[in-house]
């Protein structure tokens, strides 16, 4: 939760008119109509207001308010499908080629996403300023909005969010206590909130399978996240790593996790790619989130890199920042050019223009779920895409 400057919502209740702290995981701005519904609202009622742009506040059950969620998720998919069904009889009756219709496709997905969270963000629930929920059975969620949200200010009596926002928290301390299992390092690593989750994991496999530099006393992670490639670094010897994010969340939610696997020697920086005061690299390592489109929400920071601005700043700057024989391990998977979002000559055009050349590249499958699913309209792309790294070394 980004919150840049504080926001509040109104609405009039018993005849009093209410106001509280607006928290939006999304940025989503504070709803200009506001109803209140409970255990008698319908589903078709809490669908038809949601999509009129109507924001619900609960009052009543909690599990009957996670229900009305649910079935509103249903009829969002419903409409989806039938959809999805009419784009399907058109592209046929007008032969679109399904190679030529992908960018359009990729852009309607992020569209579909975006209303879809947009509708189901009108669903929302009154905390006070512990996070406690006055509705009936509602559970204890206090340390998961902390960590999330962090702690209301004392002026704030009560916050209202939406349902999907307080079960993103739940779910992300839910990763958090947990962890997400890294077969390949025998180790698990715990995401914060608002960090990227390192669920799909097959580039350790290619930082493990890659030889290291001759000499490779320094080592940077540019953009660490929660520090996994910092720790692959670690555990292959390098003795000085230095590892930079921009985001405070990822730099708290890294040092956690170097805590838990007991390495100190990883020191941690807020940058905007490259250390400062710090000696040149012998391994610079680096996996830029992998699209090239804008972020619409704080939360797709690490998975959309607009204009592809991280990843040209990176190449760009790698040569200042590289000892002599040094080398850049970019870990990149090519999905961007199976939806034609970025061409293979433009990326390399970029290596070229940084002064860089390949050293050699290792690629791997992936395996998760989404890459199998026929149902999915970009399956062609996403069945296809290979991550690799590019080991990348200064032009002789
Ligand atoms: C795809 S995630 C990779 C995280 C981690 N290295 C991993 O492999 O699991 C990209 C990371 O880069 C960070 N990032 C984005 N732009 C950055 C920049 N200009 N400087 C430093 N970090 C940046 C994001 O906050 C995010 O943590």
């Amino acid at each position: 939760m980004i919150a840049i400057e504080k926001q509040y919502v109104q609405w009039s209740e018993n005849n009093d008119l209410h106001h509280a702290r607006w928290l939006s995981a999304s940025a989503h701005l504070p709803p200009a109509r506001l109803v209140l519904v409970d255990d008698k609202t319908t589903a078709d009622e809490a669908y038809r207001l949601a999509c009129a742009g109507t924001s619900m506040l609960y009052r009543g059950d909690f599990h009957n308010a996670r229900q009305l969620l649910q079935a509103i998720t249903r009829r969002i998919e419903r409409t989806e499908q039938r959809s999805e069904k009419r784009r399907l009889s058109k592209a046929a009756s007008q032969s679109i080629e399904k190679s030529k219709d992908i960018p359009n496709l990729f852009h309607q997905q992020r569209q579909t996403t975006a209303q879809r969270s947009r509708l189901l963000s009108r669903l929302l629930l009154e905390l006070d300023a512990d996070y406690i929920s006055q509705l009936r059975r509602a559970p204890e969620f206090n340390k998961a909005c902390i960590a999330a949200f962090g702690a209301l200010d004392k002026e704030d009596k009560t916050c209202v969010l939406s349902f999907r926002d307080l079960q993103g928290a739940l779910g992300a301390a839910g990763w958090r206590d947990k962890g997400v299992p890294i077969k390949a390092l025998d180790l698990s690593i715990f995401p914060h909130y608002g960090v990227f989750a390192p669920t799909r994991h097959e580039y350790v496999q290619l930082l493990l399978a890659a030889p290291s530099p001759d000499d490779c006393a320094t080592a940077y992670d540019i953009g660490t996240g929660t520090g996994l490639l910092a720790i692959v670094l670690a555990q292959r010897g390098i003795k000085q790593i230095i590892a930079t994010d921009l985001n405070p969340r990822a730099l708290t939610c890294a040092e956690d996790n170097f805590e838990r696997s007991k390495l100190d020697s990883v020191q941690l920086q807020q940058a905007d790619l490259f250390p400062t005061d710090a000696p040149l690299a012998n391994l610079i390592v680096c996996n830029p989130p992998w699209l090239p489109a804008k972020p619409t929400s704080p939360l797709e920071y690490s998975v959309y890199d607009e204009q592809s601005k991280m990843l040209r700043g990176l190449l760009q700057g790698a040569t200042q920042h590289l000892a002599e024989q040094g080398e850049i391990w970019l870990i990149l998977s090519d999905l961007a050019e199976h939806l034609q979002l970025r061409s293979r000559d433009e990326l390399l055009s970029w290596f070229i223009d940084a002064d860089l050349s390949i050293k050699y590249r290792l690629d791997t499958e992936p395996k998760h779920g989404r890459s199998q699913d026929k149902t999915d309209p970009l399956y062609a792309a996403r069945s296809n895409e290979i991550t690799s790294l590019w080991c990348l070394v200064r032009k002789p």
